[in-house]
């Protein structure tokens, strides 16, 4: 396989572009697929980002195994919040420091994160780590297989205390009804403000939240192709929530999964 040598222990193999029409990974061809995103003023897509597209191109490899997986997954998701959360609306509080009184900024809304069950648990850690204490409103919800609707198993919410702005997490926004559902659960709780943070979208997951829910700002590391006739994500990383887990019999390409040991970040 040819290899691309990058800094230290870096290995950036073609490996996880095998199944992309050739064209698409040309300079053009990028150009082109940019172009044709679907056009979403909400939608914030972060593929231009150097170290983004370097942990992304890792963590689609069907190689990568699940610890290493759970590790790229959280790195990303870290980045990608700090961007959801940069408007986070702040008020002004006075501070002393050593060296004399100032005014600064602070938080003014309570800010809480909803994952969606499975694979949205995997950016729970990023979540902890950038705003420690905000409350993790878990959603249980799976995809039908035979229908891709998202079907309803988890949901304590009714007992929780009220959050003003709520970050969905999600590293999938594929037929987007999943996300759909989250989102007017989370409205209909008494959240004022809902954000999609997720890794990959689908330009049909885009659209329908866009349309059904306006309002709410969708942050992603990369919009794809397509979905396939299985309702994933093409070329997308297979199935988030069996990647992280190691539950997966096969991977939706249909190939039996082949670990390489060499694929070392
Ligand atoms: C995945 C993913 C999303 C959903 C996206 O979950 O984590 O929640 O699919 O698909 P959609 O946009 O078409 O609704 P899945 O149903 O595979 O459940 P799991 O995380 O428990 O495996
Ligand atoms: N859910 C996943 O985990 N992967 C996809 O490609 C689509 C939905």
């Amino acid at each position: 396989m040819q290899r691309t040598r990058l800094a230290g222990p870096f290995v950036l193999g073609v490996e996880p572009f095998r199944d992309t029409p050739s064209f698409v990974r040309t300079k053009w061809g990028m150009t082109l697929m940019t172009l044709l995103r679907p056009a979403s003023p909400n939608l914030h897509v972060y593929s231009h980002h150097a170290l983004i597209a370097h942990k992304l191109a890792w963590l689609r490899d069907r190689r990568t195994q699940p610890a290493q997986f759970g590790q790229l997954l959280k790195e990303i998701s870290l980045m990608l919040l700090s961007y959801a959360t940069a408007n986070l609306p702040s008020r002004e509080v006075p501070v002393i420091t050593p060296v004399g009184p100032t005014v600064q900024r602070v938080l003014a809304k309570r800010v809480g994160f909803a994952p969606i069950l499975r694979a949205g648990a995997g950016m729970i850690p990023a979540a902890h780590e950038l705003i420690p204490g905000a409350p993790i409103w878990y959603l249980g919800l799976y995809r039908d297989e035979a229908t891709l609707q998202p079907v309803r198993y988890y949901d304590k919410l009714q007992g929780y205390p009220p959050v003003d702005i709520a970050l969905i997490l999600d590293p999938m926004l594929a037929t987007g009804g999943s996300a759909c559902v989250a989102a007017a659960r989370l409205k209909e709780k008494g959240v004022e403000t809902v954000t999609f943070v997720g890794l990959i979208a689908a330009p049909e997951g885009v659209a329908l939240l866009s349309r059904e829910h306006p309002d709410v700002e969708i942050y992603v590391a990369d919009v794809d192709e397509r979905l396939n006739e299985r309702g994933y994500i093409v070329p997308g990383l297979g199935d988030a929530g069996d990647r992280q887990n190691a539950t997966g019999a096969d991977d939706p390409t249909g190939d039996p999964f082949i670990p390489e040991p060499e694929a070392v970040l």
